[in-house]
């Protein structure tokens, strides 16, 4: 079975972690993180909606960090597009883990991959990757504690990569990722480059570091940790989380369909549109739903608000009125539209004030936030906060 991160297959989820050797996250580190984020007053939806489900060394990742060792976290998304609510989730993943392990986070604007998957040369998407910046920035990525790159504008990433490239045959890229074109294979090596960065003498060397990804980029995982092992660096740890399904109700995001996922570049009109046409679990007549009730199971609506709105008890109260036919779908997508309006009127506000430091960011290439010239350019910028 090959996994390949550049296609938005279906997955199976359960296959995966058989097949793969993944671990399920188990209830020792669930009431870790619980609890922790409980003192520090952090939101751990992702692990107590069970979104973030497996796990490789997570658990060793925690006791590093229970010992005092020096840690990191780090994840990438390609400038390709506005971010969709699934971005939004691994931004926000990272984020809590920031928050949880105070941590130094690192951001890879992917740009060469976007360039080997969607075929977009760096200076088309510098645009793209100020906007995604500025939103990592206003969902709450603390600078300070951060370091936020582009692939094409980092030279450690671009030495690793091309010093592993020699031991790594075209016979293991194609067990791992199947027959792709070159420049695919060259961004899985960059990919290697980005996971090991914090780990480079210029990172202050050898540490564990966690990334928050989708199950999908695991062959990126193994390929690194074997390299990792290799060549004297700690083996990463990574975390894997379900993606929600469209709006629509298929299992994959459709290019073709933009109407099936929010963007955090959405208007309210946009919003009103796509949550008013979503597939809910409601009966066909307001007679039939009062007797019956709704599916919350089968329904986007609350899929939406399982991953991205409301929190445990809201939802329940939800599922309850919809089951018992109490809730008309009318008026439940109506409350799920105007509290995401509420969050988007927000979002924007705070992405205004971050947008100079995230343009500054993306022309600079690299920006450590812990260093003199990152805490300039946070003070330059960021004044208004
Ligand atoms: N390959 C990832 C994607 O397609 C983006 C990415 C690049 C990344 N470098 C990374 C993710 C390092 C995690 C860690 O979304
Ligand atoms: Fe979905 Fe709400 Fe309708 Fe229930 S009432 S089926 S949760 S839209």
């Amino acid at each position: 079975m090959i996994m390949d991160p550049w296609s938005s297959q279906t997955v199976d989820y359960k296959k995966i972690i058989k097949e793969f050797g993944v671990s399920e996250i188990s209830d020792d580190i669930r009431q870790f993180v619980v609890e922790t984020a409980k003192s520090k007053n952090v939101n751990s939806k992702w692990f107590t909606h069970n979104i973030i489900f497996s796990h490789r060394d997570f658990d060793k990742f925690i006791d590093a960090h229970k010992r005092g060792e020096s840690i990191a976290i780090l994840t990438g998304v390609k400038p390709s597009g506005e971010f969709h609510f699934g971005t939004k989730q691994v931004i926000q993943e990272l984020i809590m883990f920031q928050k949880l392990f105070n941590a130094k986070t690192y951001y890879c604007v992917a740009d060469f991959e976007a360039y080997a998957d969607n075929g977009k040369w760096i200076d088309e998407t510098s645009e793209t990757a100020v906007s995604n910046v500025a939103d990592v920035l206003a969902l709450g990525l603390d600078p300070n504690n951060a370091y936020i790159y582009r692939q094409s504008m980092e030279p450690i990433v671009q030495k690793f990569a091309y010093y592993f490239s020699r031991k790594i045959t075209n016979a293991t890229f194609r067990a791992l990722y199947g027959d792709k074109s070159f420049s695919l294979y060259l961004s899985a090596l960059t990919q290697i480059g980005d996971i090991l960065l914090p780990q480079s003498d210029e990172h202050s060397g050898p540490k564990h570091v966690l990334v928050p990804v989708g199950i999908d980029q695991d062959p990126h995982l193994r390929l690194t940790r074997d390299v990792a092992e290799k060549n004297g660096f700690i083996t990463p740890s990574s975390t894997y989380h379900y993606f929600m399904k469209s709006l629509d109700g298929s299992q994959k995001m459709s290019k073709r369909n933009p109407d099936s996922m929010l963007t955090l570049s959405d208007s309210d009109d946009d919003i009103k549109r796509k949550i008013s046409k979503a597939l809910t679990g409601g009966r066909d007549t307001v007679q039939e739903q009062k007797e019956k009730g709704g599916q919350p199971e089968k329904c986007m609506v609350y899929e939406l608000s399982y991953y991205h709105v409301e929190n445990i008890d809201e939802l329940e109260s939800r599922r309850q009125k919809c089951k018992s036919g109490e809730l008309t779908c009318g008026e439940c997508k109506k409350e799920i539209i105007s509290k995401l309006i509420t969050f988007m009127n927000k979002h924007r506000e705070k992405k205004k004030l971050y947008l100079p430091l995230a343009r500054a960011i993306v022309e600079k290439g690299r920006f450590d936030g812990q260093s003199k010239e990152g805490q300039e350019m946070i003070k330059r910028y960021l004044v208004k906060i």
